[in-house]
């Protein structure tokens, strides 16, 4: 069971890597765009999320508080992402706030979970 969670939290990890590395390779390019790579990222990262989300595999209490809070930093990527691509498709640009906050709320989730115990 252990191992298999570390499994998930790897696959986790991935989900990170994939939104993360799809926003930085168009930021470093000042491509203020939304790609379809950011929402496979996010899908993964929310689906295993919740799957480590239930207390199994574990020998510690999880940190609930924690979780919610990465929840709904994760709804508003989600949101700003889905705002991002109806505009994209519709007038051909992504508001340059909208693409800008991606990547800092993607770090955001990622400290939250190594540095809040
Ligand atoms: C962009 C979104 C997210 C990012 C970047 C992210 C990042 C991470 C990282 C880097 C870890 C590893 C921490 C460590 O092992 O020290 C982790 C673990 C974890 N994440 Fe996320 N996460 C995200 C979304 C979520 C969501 C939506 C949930 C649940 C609703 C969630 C639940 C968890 C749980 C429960 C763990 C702990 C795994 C364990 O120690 O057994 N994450 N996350």
């Amino acid at each position: 069971m252990e191992i298999l969670r570390h499994v998930i939290v790897l696959v986790h990890l991935i989900g990170f890597a994939t939104l993360f590395g799809a926003w930085i390779v168009e930021a470093v390019s000042r491509r203020v765009r939304v790609t379809p790579l950011m929402n496979y990222g996010l899908l993964i990262s929310l689906l295993t999320g919740l799957i480590l989300a239930a207390p199994w595999g574990l020998e510690h209490d999880l940190n609930y508080a924690k979780i919610g809070v990465k929840l709904v930093v994760l709804i508003v990527i989600g949101a700003l992402l889905g705002i991002g691509s109806a505009r994209q498709k519709r007038t051909g640009a992504v508001p340059p706030v909208l693409f800008w906050l991606v990547g800092p709320l993607t770090v955001l989730n990622a400290a939250l979970a190594v540095i809040w115990r």
